[in-house]
């Protein structure tokens, strides 16, 4: 491989990891934002980025209680900036507490303009999940807890 070669792909390396982001948190979707998703005015509508994130948490989620659950709490929801159409949305999520049944998961949404590769923080929030069981009630998250 040439130098250039080389240095082309180390460029696009860590243009392509987001380096610093993955701190936030495990990187669950990354998607981008299309102009079915705006509200009225043209940006992106607050309910998709919630969705996603939603959808975020509740993977994790899954992934933890091994199982069915729902999201019974939303905490602490903030919209620090708009988010545009082409955006490339990334959503990490954090697990911060395993009650008895409940799964407690903080997730960090960061919008990538579609030509730039400088992301931003676009939204945070904590979402609390509840594992349930065939009948949808709450279940222990581990069974021997
Ligand atoms: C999830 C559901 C079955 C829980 O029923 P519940 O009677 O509230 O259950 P409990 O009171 O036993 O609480 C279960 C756990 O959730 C936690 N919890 C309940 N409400 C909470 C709230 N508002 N915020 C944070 N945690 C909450 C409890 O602390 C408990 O945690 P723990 O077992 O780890 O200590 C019920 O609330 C439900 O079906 N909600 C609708 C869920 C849904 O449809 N989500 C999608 C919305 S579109």
């Amino acid at each position: 491989m040439s130098d250039e070669t080389e240095k082309n792909l180390a460029l696009g390396k860590q243009r392509s990891s987001h380096g610093r982001q993955q701190e936030e948190g495990v990187l669950v979707i990354r998607t981008v934002a299309m102009p079915a998703d705006t509200n009225p005015s043209g940006d992106i509508f607050g309910g998709w980025l919630m969705s996603q994130m939603d959808l975020a948490a509740g993977n994790m989620a899954g992934r933890v209680s091994q199982g069915r659950g729902a999201t019974v709490a939303v905490e602490a929801m903030q919209f620090l900036r708009p988010v545009k159409v082409g955006d490339e949305v990334t959503l990490y999520a954090t697990l911060r507490k395993v009650g008895h049944t409940s799964i407690r998961i903080h997730v960090d949404a960061w919008a990538r303009p579609r030509y730039s590769d400088k992301a931003q923080k676009v939204t945070d929030a904590d979402f609390v999940f509840v594992a349930l069981d065939d009948e949808g009630a709450p279940r222990p998250v581990f069974a021997d807890m």
